[in-house]
């Protein structure tokens, strides 16, 4: 297959570019690289390794690809909030100029990487994808906008489907420790105090960055009509934790560091439970090969391994928010964040 993937170089990226190019597949990459100091170890390249803004694409640039996995984005909540507009600009209209070409192109499908947390806050009960979307955040919102969009131009022969992904954990070349399980870990690391910001009870389902790919990887193969213009929760109920269990876990890891819940903490309105069913009861033989407790091992295996700095948290290398602040100060952001619009005509719906 020749797969085109956005956002090769983040942080889910080099494990799926990993996994294709094991399973011979042509793949070309298109990233800006934004956050290139995060590489703590090397990873394989794509045989198309294409530094580019997503809303540079073309559609010639998609033309002879199977398939788009789509995973560029300003990807968390805290980038969201510091600027909304850039949020949508990328996450919005990037994703739909992309799904625009590739429909142009005839790429036949397009997977989206979507999160649970479109579900913003749920009650007790799990939810699933017919559940209601409630996004609690800007970042969470443009997930949801965008699936709508990508439905609309779902045809006979475009199919786009929704992975909407878990919260993901664990280790990569290009690390992040913005992430609850990584940040927690990094907080035991560098300061001996795992630092819980919340009252800890928030429910969130959790997924290894390698099982996310995972699950990109099988849904390439995955027969049209059972993915066409769907969207799957990726994840299992058996790896959801609330934010206690996961520091516990780091404190059973790294025993001699004190926990600490933050003074006057309050619940975290990003507190959901997620029914994985139709991902398992679809594709029963995909299974997730990380526990959290596994994850949390070869984390700290790496974070001794590659020495990672003891000023890890209050550094801008693996905290994306400090790490595009920075950009967007120095001016080394390409222009694309001050850019005008380059849209495409929209596409007809067949
Ligand atoms: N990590 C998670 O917990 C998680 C969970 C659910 C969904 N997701 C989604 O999965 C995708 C990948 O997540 P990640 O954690 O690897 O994100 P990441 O922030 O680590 O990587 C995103 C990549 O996109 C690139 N990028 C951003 N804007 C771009 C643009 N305009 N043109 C070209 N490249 C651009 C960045 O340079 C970066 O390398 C995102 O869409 C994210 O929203 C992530």
């Amino acid at each position: 297959m020749r797969v085109l993937v956005t956002g090769h170089l983040g942080y889910i990226g080099p494990h799926l570019v990993e996994l294709l190019l094991e399973e011979g597949h042509q793949v070309t990459g298109v990233d800006l690289n934004l956050f290139e100091e995060s590489l703590i170890y090397p990873h394989a390249l794509p045989q198309r390794n294409r530094i580019l803004d997503i809303r540079d694409l073309r559609p010639d640039d998609l033309r002879g690809h199977d398939a788009v996995v789509h995973l560029a984005a300003i990807s968390n909540d805290a980038m969201g909030i510091l600027n909304p507009e850039l949020t949508w600009k990328v996450n919005f209209e990037g994703t739909l100029h992309v799904a625009q070409c590739a429909v142009r192109a005839g790429v036949p499908r397009f997977l989206f990487s979507s999160s649970c947390s479109v579900y913003g806050k749920t009650d007790d009960k799990p939810i699933d994808e017919r559940g209601s979307a409630a996004p609690v955040s800007v970042y969470a919102e443009t997930k949801v906008k965008v699936e709508e969009a990508l439905s609309e131009l779902a045809s006979s022969s475009f199919s786009p489907v929704y992975l909407r992904n878990a919260t993901a954990f664990g280790t990569s070349p290009r690390l992040r420790l913005d992430l609850v399980l990584n940040h927690l870990f990094a907080s035991a690391y560098s300061t001996g105090v795992i630092k819980v910001l919340t009252d800890g009870t928030p429910w969130r389902p959790l997924i290894h960055c390698r099982d996310i790919a995972r699950a990109f990887v099988y849904f390439l193969k995955a027969p049209l009509e059972r993915i066409h213009d769907e969207a799957f929760n990726i994840g299992s109920s058996v790896e959801t934790y609330q934010v206690r269990d996961v520091a516990n876990l780091v404190k059973r890891l790294m025993p001699h560091c004190e926990l600490s819940f933050a003074e006057g903490a309050t619940s975290d309105p990003r507190d959901y439970k997620v029914d994985f069913t139709k991902l398992k009861t679809t594709f029963p033989d995909f299974e997730l090969e990380y526990t959290l407790e596994r994850g949390g091992m070869e984390l700290k295996e790496h974070f001794y391994r590659y020495g990672l700095p003891m000023d890890c948290l209050t550094g801008d290398r693996f905290i994306r928010l400090k790490a595009l602040k920075r950009k967007l100060k120095a001016g080394e952001v390409p222009e694309y964040f001050h850019v005008a619009e380059k849209p495409l005509e929209p596409v007809e719906r067949r």
